[in-house]
């Protein structure tokens, strides 16, 4: 027993113990070295061990976000992160290349992140004491990358600035990396800036700036800001060319560095703030608080452009240290749970059509809120005015959501509201509408599951405000609860597909959801879209009906097989099929609804688009392609890339559409021409010829669609231009191209214009997926790595064989 017990101590010592001497690291990565993504995932420690380089487990989910932190203390506390934040699956490896530096790859093997520029052999990496991870050359150990040069949310002492950086990119809540909606910027002109991105309705990004440092002198550079410093010693400041200082916060309790970390982190919720946390720890500290930028969020986000600090409808409140809380108002619930720094949708809407004279009073009332205030974007202003008088307005008038009383005066706003505040200092009061009948309603609770609150089965005003999230957990779980209904019309022999989620229609249903079909959306290649709702105790969900045309002469268990791929797609640029109804000669696809429109409406219309939305959505639509061609379980071919198939969410996001239908209802299994319907001038050359289709064709439509989303302007005009050359758009731009002109592509988009780089090399993205030779085209992932930089575009040749 004794000699058993001895001999797993042996095994034990020689199992720990070169795992403690790992542990006991110089700092020093050499050139192949690896971590995997898992619990055991060892670290990259710098020598001190303050600071560790790895994968870290995210709370609360299954991934892990290849970033660095603070190792000593219990925190974990975040400094820096990989891949725009975004988090990778378990078994994922970063591995330190000569060549390339840090590269990132899923367990699948395709690259996700690596690290940039790197333009000579790498000879070793470096997990410094100072949160800095390097990578030196071998040529007279040169610096080749260092994360403080690509800081996320948050600097640390002995990092530095220059003016034109944006410095700061705050990330979405507590627990998501992903990128958040507050930057940090130091201006060309030596202004030091935080300002909050809102898309608003019509796609445009709005910036509002809500602190300034004002380091900027236009009288004279020297006296402008040209340095952003943070000094060992934690003082934060910024350095003028006269050598003269100006130091952010305040010093004068400054702890000695030699026993505190210090960090600023621009926090996701807009707040710029300086921390110190003690070296030598006890149990229960933190992070303690040393100042703060703005003093006042909630105030100073006010502007008559964005949102707020908050969301659409929310209230923000101030607390300690300069934080924003964020409220719905009473009436008014978080359209997604989870965020409560998010917008929030009403209980209930009102409609023009049942208030008639005189029962407003009986359906609505108010909610009195003292000091609080919407300010901007009133669509009505009355002076002098009485608060029984601006109470009954509003009472009287459907559009009205609120109406804001101070000073005799009296304010009327339409929903959403934006920059809701309140405050002490406010004199205003605001009356907040309601509809009296509003009571949580009471629905069976589905097997297994808590009972949803209200909120989850309200989509209108989602339309408007609803994150893409919410209305899949919202249509998840309407469908959860309308399970048991449907299973029992069910025919017999049916067996919904579990993994893909799908459900099966009854064709009465969809003529009850679409008013008999009679609300047209638009007409695809393969049917009609409708308009439809699925009624769910007097709320209503809106959806997509696409009627397929019955041309397909496949069985029921092939079309239910397509379904069903279709169905197992889920990526955040494809739009999700909900479910199908196949009934004799009645086959129907259910989507969810998309409230944006189509790309073609969008891109083509007055005013044109900025260019970074389109850029951007030229992105999401790559990202979208190479879901479908590469990462889902069968390949997709669309067949019918263009922008009318392209739809866009409520934040104008891209959202690939009608993919899997091509298979489904127009090539037979030896995927020859016979019914094709490409849309003519998207077409790959090869379907006019005998070859065999491959995902090379939506490379070529993709090239199309991009040089549209570049040029905002149709590749075959309809109307005729006479004998000119310049009718087709892809001849164009390879003549701009060719004579080094493509300012002439985008004429008046000074955003463009002043993006040459990028404008350039989209350009000659689409160029190379436009190319007649299939072969020579780029895939879909090399394309979209293109785009977004990551790889570098070589001069592509002449898209034709014949000039
Ligand atoms: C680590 O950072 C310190 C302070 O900036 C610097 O002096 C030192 O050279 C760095 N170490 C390496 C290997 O670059
Ligand atoms: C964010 O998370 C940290 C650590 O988990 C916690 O201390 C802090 O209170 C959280 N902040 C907010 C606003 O929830
Ligand atoms: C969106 O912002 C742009 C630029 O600030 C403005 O011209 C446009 O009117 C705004 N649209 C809406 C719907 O607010
Ligand atoms: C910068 O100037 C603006 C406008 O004069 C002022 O409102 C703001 O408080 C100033 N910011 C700082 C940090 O002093
Ligand atoms: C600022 O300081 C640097 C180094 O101390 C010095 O070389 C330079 O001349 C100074 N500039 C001015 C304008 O004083
Ligand atoms: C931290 O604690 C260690 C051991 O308890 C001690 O040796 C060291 O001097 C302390 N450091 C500081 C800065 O107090
Ligand atoms: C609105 O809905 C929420 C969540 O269901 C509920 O708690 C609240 O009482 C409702 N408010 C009103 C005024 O009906
Ligand atoms: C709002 O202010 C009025 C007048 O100052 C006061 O009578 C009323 O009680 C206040 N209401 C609330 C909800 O605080």
């Amino acid at each position: 027993m004794a000699s058993y017990a001895s001999f797993h101590f042996m095994i034990f010592i020689f199992i720990i113990i070169p795992f403690c001497a790992l542990a006991q690291s110089d700092g020093i990565v050499r050139v192949q070295s690896i971590l995997t993504a898992n619990e055991e995932s060892n670290q990259w420690l710098s020598p001190k061990g303050d600071f560790a380089f790895g994968f870290k487990l995210l709370q609360d989910t299954d991934q892990f976000l290849l970033s660095i932190w603070y190792h000593n203390i219990p925190d974990k506390t975040v400094v820096w992160y990989a891949n725009s934040g975004n988090p990778v699956p378990r078994g994922s490896t970063v591995q330190l290349t000569a060549q390339t530096g840090l590269v990132l790859r899923d367990p699948q093997g395709i690259d996700l992140w690596r690290t940039n520029g790197i333009s000579s052999q790498v000879d070793y990496g470096f997990m410094n004491d100072t949160g800095n991870f390097i990578l030196k050359g071998s040529s007279g150990s040169s610096l080749l990358w260092e994360s403080f040069k690509f800081p996320t949310d948050t600097i640390l002492p002995l990092q530095e600035f220059v003016t034109g950086t944006s410095v700061l990119n705050s990330r979405q809540s507590n627990t998501s990396f992903y990128k958040g909606r507050f930057f940090l910027q130091f201006e060309e002109n030596g202004n030091l800036l935080l300002t909050a991105s809102t898309v608003n309705e019509s796609g445009t990004v709005d910036e509002i700036e809500y602190y300034n440092s004002n380091n900027s002198d236009p009288t004279s550079t020297s006296n402008s800001g040209y340095r952003l410093i943070f000094e060992s010693r934690g003082i934060i400041s910024i350095l003028k060319r006269n050598n003269q200082t100006q130091q952010l916060g305040s010093s004068s309790n400054l702890p000695p560095a030699s026993e505190n970390y210090f960090r600023a982190t621009l926090d996701f919720d807009g707040v710029f703030t300086q921390y110190y946390h003690p070296r030598n720890f006890t149990a229960n500290q933190k992070w303690t608080v040393l100042w703060y930028e703005p003093d006042d969020i909630c105030a100073k986000s006010i502007s008559n452009k964005g949102r707020g600090a908050c969301g659409y409808n929310s209230i923000c409140n101030l607390v300690m240290n300069g934080r924003p809380v964020c409220e719905c108002p009473d009436g008014y619930t978080f359209l997604d749970p989870d965020d409560k720094y998010g917008s929030c949708m009403p209980n209930s809407t009102q409609s023009c059509a049942e208030v008639k004279q005189g029962s407003a009073g009986d359906l609505y009332d108010f909610v009195v809120l003292n000091a609080t205030d919407w300010p901007h974007f009133d669509y009505h202003f009355q002076t002098p005015s009485t608060e029984a008088s601006c109470r009954q307005a509003c009472l009287q008038d459907c559009l009205c959501a609120v109406s804001i009383f101070r000073d005799n005066s009296c304010w009327k706003k339409k929903l959403p509201l934006s920059n809701g505040w309140a405050s002490p200092t406010l004199t205003t009061t605001a009356f907040l509408k309601f509809r009296r009948s509003d009571a949580p309603p009471v629905y069976p609770s589905p097997k297994g599951s808590r009972p949803k609150d209200r909120e989850t089965l309200i989509l209108v005003g989602s339309v408007i405000l609803g994150s893409s999230l919410f209305i899949n957990i919202l249509l998840t779980v309407v469908f959860c609860l309308c399970t048991d209904l449907i299973y029992k019309k069910k025919k017999p022999g049916f067996h919904p597909n579990s993994e893909a989620n799908l459900h099966c229609f009854a064709y009465k249903e969809l003529v009850v959801a679409t008013k008999g079909f009679s609300e047209e959306l638009g007409r695809g290649s393969f049917g009609i879209v409708y308009k439809g709702e699925l009624k769910q105790s007097s709320k209503n969900v809106g959806i997509a009906v696409k009627k397929l045309d019955r041309n397909s002469q496949d069985t029921e268990k092939e079309f239910r097989a397509e379904v069903n791929t279709i169905g197992q797609t889920n990526h955040k640029n494809l739009v999700h099929l909900l479910g199908f109804c196949d009934e004799g000669q009645n086959r129907l696809l259910v989507y969810e609804y998309m409230s944006n429109g189509t790309l073609a409406s969008f891109l083509f219309n007055s005013p044109m688009p900025n260019w970074k939305l389109r850029t951007q959505i030229a992105m999401e639509i790559a990202r979208g392609l190479v879901y479908l061609h590469e990462e889902c379980s069968t390949q997709i071919i669309h067949c019918d890339i263009k922008p009318q198939n392209i739809l866009l969410d409520e934040y104008y996001h891209a959202r690939i559409s009608d993919f899997g239908l091509a298979k489904l209802l127009v090539l037979n299994q030896s995927r020859t021409l016979t019914n094709i319907r490409g849309t003519k001038g998207y077409v790959a050359p090869e379907w006019f010829r005998n070859t065999q289709v491959t995902a090379k064709v939506d490379v070529y439509s993709f090239g199309v669609l991009l040089l549209e989303i570049i040029c905002c302007r149709r590749n075959v005009e309809d109307i005729e231009i006479g004998e000119g050359d310049f009718a087709i758009l892809t001849d164009l731009v390879w003549d701009c191209f060719q004579e080094r002109r493509l300012d002439a592509l985008v004429e008046n988009d000074l955003e463009a214009l002043n993006e040459k780089m990028m404008l350039e090399r989209f350009v000659m993205v689409g160029i190379w997926c436009i190319q007649e030779d299939s072969s020579i085209r780029p895939t879909m992932r090399k394309a979209s790595q293109m785009l977004e930089g990551v790889i570098e575009v070589m001069v592509p040749p002449c898209p034709s064989f014949s000039s």
